[in-house]
């Protein structure tokens, strides 16, 4: 018997029946024993709602305001490569989708179709959330600068530079089925592999790793605000500011690059109080086990301003491309409409930490959780 999909863990079920070993080992897998990848859930999960109730819901909504703009949610869809590889629809699908229920795109460096084509499905959509590109670094800066003035033609409105990943991290699934692209799927802005890649830190890829000076570069490139992706540290964060940076995005790559490191809900408060106290309107975006719209609500308790979702959204995709992914993201709106209304909040502005509990245990023997002020 098919049951209905009712949550984002039915999603991961069917992309997992969907797709070939291969690819779910890619989409799915994360680095090493996989210890982030579960933290990651498991912290938002640790967090506990403390809701007030009888205030005033009225004119109740989820607009929140992202680099002087107002948009329909504060979620976007996490940059993820190779999405034609999901399905055929790839990032196009993903895009509109993303677009039609209100939510942003962050479209890969190593995206499978061409950053013109998905701007042009989503920049004319009127309720759509925003459009960014993200980057990674190259040695070659005429390529980095060509690629920069082709996304600011194409009318991105970002520029999200990950700086988590200089080197692939050592993901066990991915390496026992290699990655077996399919024919015609392939990274249309990223140049083809040459003999460096795989020789490791020490073999060669050191001189091609992004260093802050070359971070500083990149923002005088541009006109675009530029957000760092992967940051898990609070001095890092602020180094971010100090060069200029728009703001971070606190994230352990879902769990993929660095195993061990900390769940990003545990490394969130520490990164945003520190941000806030250098520079009160700098962004903090935050992604990595977001499953729920509990967690998204989190997120924001924690000082985000945002959030983002990746692989739920590529597993919608993989099972039934664009609306897959719209029935993944209109979920996770309806729960995070669902909690605001829980929890006595009117709109993502009535948000704050008051709302959450930290319990060590939740045995009733344990009977002094505290509130964090
Ligand atoms: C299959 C896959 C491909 C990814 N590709 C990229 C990428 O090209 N660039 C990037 O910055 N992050 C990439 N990420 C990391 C995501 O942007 C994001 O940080 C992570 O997936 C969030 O965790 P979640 O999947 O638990 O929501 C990728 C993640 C996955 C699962």
């Amino acid at each position: 018997m098919n049951l209905p999909i009712v949550n984002l863990h039915d999603h991961a079920r069917a992309a997992q029946a969907a797709l070939s070993e291969a690819a779910w080992a890619y989409f799915s897998g994360g680095a090493a024993d996989e210890i982030s990848l579960r933290r990651n859930q498991a912290a938002w999960q640790a967090w506990s709602l403390a809701p007030r109730v009888l205030r005033d819901l009225r004119g109740g909504h989820t607009r929140c305001r992202l680099l002087g703009r107002e948009w329909p949610m504060p979620l976007l869809v996490a940059p993820m490569a190779h999405q034609r590889w999901a399905h055929a629809q790839g990032e196009a699908g993903m895009a509109l989708a993303a677009s039609a229920q209100g939510c942003g795109l962050v479209l890969s460096n190593q995206t499978s179709t061409p950053l013109q084509d998905v701007a042009q499905l989503v920049l004319p959509e009127t309720e759509r959330g925003p459009l960014w590109f993200q980057l990674y670094w190259h040695a070659d800066r005429s390529f980095t600068a060509d690629l920069l003035r082709q996304v600011e033609h194409a009318g991105y409105e970002a520029l999200v530079l990950t700086v988590d990943a200089p080197v692939q991290g050592v993901r066990d699934r991915e390496r026992r089925h290699g990655i077996p692209l399919p024919e015609g799927v392939r990274a249309v802005h990223w140049p083809a592999p040459d003999s460096a890649s795989g020789a490791g830190l020490c073999g060669g890829l050191a001189d091609a790793a992004p260093r802050w000076d070359d971070v500083q570069w990149l923002i005088a490139q541009t006109q675009l605000p530029v957000l760092l992706k992967g940051i898990t540290h609070p001095s890092d964060a602020l180094q971010a500011l100090q060069i200029g940076a728009a703001g971070v995005i606190v994230s352990n790559h879902g769990g993929r690059v660095l195993d061990t490191v900390p769940a990003t809900a545990e490394l969130l408060p520490a990164i945003a109080r520190a941000v806030r106290s250098q520079r009160e309107n700098a962004l903090v975006l935050v992604d990595g086990g977001i499953r729920r719209g509990t967690d998204l609500f989190k997120a924001l308790a924690l000082g985000a301003d945002a959030a983002l979702v990746g692989r739920p959204a590529l597993y919608g995709l993989a099972h039934g491309g664009a609306r897959g992914v719209a029935h993944v993201l209109r979920l996770l709106r309806d729960e995070f409409e669902a909690t605001l209304a829980l929890t006595g909040c009117a709109s993502v502005q009535d948000i704050d930490i008051d709302l959450l509990w930290f319990l060590q245990s939740l045995a009733p023997a344990q009977p002094h959780a505290t509130p964090l002020a």
